[in-house]
């Protein structure tokens, strides 16, 4: 690429505006509901508010300490110890991040070598692949089970090389919703004892979990803790994904590498959003009993989408509902996910922009971290179908 005489060669060559701009600027050209892009529309507990006020009045409004403030690392420790049984050291095994996004890029940044392999599940998340390029990496791109998107061990098996230095998972999974068992976790444990491989464990919607199940954090199977980033958002928790505060747990000599390239990537995260998440924190209801608020809005969308011609995919976790639209149109996903949205008034994503190379089966994601006037009025638009 070039402008006038000055010549650039891109570092992502391949990157340009994401399905989730396009998709949400078209819902808001269209007035159409927007279930695409994955964030709530309804506020936070003006109690976490108040206490950010709190925090600045107070006059936190200062750099903290490079890992974070002790207190939110104190807190977030004992959550994960409680919730987990894992012990981290607040002081050298947990790292406050600018969001879940930055936590990847930095683990990423911070382990990977040019040429290393990275080993990511598509399906994924956008953000895994260009953060593996930019740090001169290889990404291997092994599918999930189409259809039911649950890990295939033999072909994760079969793209181990000399040259993997990681692997990335996530569960609960966007975008299809799996939640990875406590066998899943113990097979791939398994497969990386006596490996060098390095996992990083993106556990954001780790609070939404449904049917009574519970989150398998990588922070509970030894073998993986050992070799783990094991990262979160309050963004998602606490639904505030504008703050972009979110946090790392890994062994000493992981968080270390870590807060090498964490402090000269943003040195630290704002202050008071981490002083206000210490306070909420310590009453564990706001995220203990955050499943059974989502399970609820899964439940009321997926009666909405019960009469339609869409087949529902289970979800059993995180805020994202995926259906098969085969039966209502044989149009590719995004052309269905753009005729919905212009000619139906009801924004999705559709899956295929979480593979590499396209690859279409006909399923849709609709996110929906809505109030339930949303969810009714996106119901009420779908039930033509
Ligand atoms: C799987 C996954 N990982 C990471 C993120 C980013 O989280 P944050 O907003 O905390 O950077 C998201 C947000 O959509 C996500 O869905």
């Amino acid at each position: 690429m070039s402008y006038k005489n000055i010549s650039l060669t891109s570092k992502l060559p391949n990157v340009g505006t994401t399905i989730f701009t396009v998709m949400s600027a078209l819902a808001a050209e269209k007035n159409a509901v927007n279930l695409g892009q994955g964030f709530p529309d309804f506020d936070c507990d003006p109690e976490l508010v108040n206490a950010v006020t709190r925090a600045m009045q107070s006059g936190f409004n200062q750099y903290p300490p490079m890992a974070g403030v002790p207190a939110l690392r104190e807190v977030v420790a004992s959550k994960i110890s409680v919730l987990y049984a894992h012990d981290y050291s607040a002081m050298t095994e947990i790292t406050i991040t600018a969001g879940a996004t930055q936590a990847i890029l930095t683990a990423i940044l911070a382990v990977v070598h040019a040429g290393d392999e990275v080993i990511v599940l598509e399906p994924c998340y956008d953000s895994y692949v260009p953060n593996i390029e930019l740090a001169g990496g290889m990404p291997v791109r092994v599918p999930l089970t189409p259809g039911t998107f649950r890990p295939d061990f033999d072909r994760i098996a079969a793209a181990l090389t000399p040259k993997t230095r990681a692997i990335i998972i996530n569960s609960p999974h966007n975008p299809s919703g799996t939640v990875w068992t406590a066998l899943e976790m113990q097979q791939l444990e398994t497969l990386l004892t006596s490996t060098n491989v390095l996992l990083i464990s993106d556990e954001v919607y780790e609070h939404m979990v449904f049917d009574g199940h519970s989150h398998q954090s990588a922070a509970s199977y030894p073998g993986l803790a050992e070799r783990a980033f094991v990262v979160s958002s309050f963004g998602k928790t606490f639904h505030v994904t504008g703050w972009k505060v979110g946090y790392v747990a890994a062994p000493a000599f992981l968080s270390h590498e870590f807060r090498k390239v964490h402090q000269f990537n943003v040195f630290t995260v704002n202050t008071p959003m981490q002083h206000a998440l210490a306070h909420y924190m310590c009453n564990p209801a706001p995220y203990s009993t955050l499943s059974n608020f989502y399970q609820a809005k899964r439940d009321l969308f997926r009666a909405g989408l019960a009469q339609t011609r869409f087949k529902l995919l289970p979800c059993e976790g995180s805020y994202f509902q995926s259906v098969d639209t085969s039966e209502v149109s044989p149009l590719s996903e995004a052309d269905f996910c753009k005729w919905l949205t212009t000619e139906v008034g009801v924004a999705a994503i559709p899956t295929s922009a979480f593979y590499g190379d396209g690859f279409d089966h006909h399923v849709i994601r609709f996110c929906f971290a809505k109030k339930n006037e949303t969810l009714e009025k996106a119901s009420t638009r779908l039930s033509t179908l």
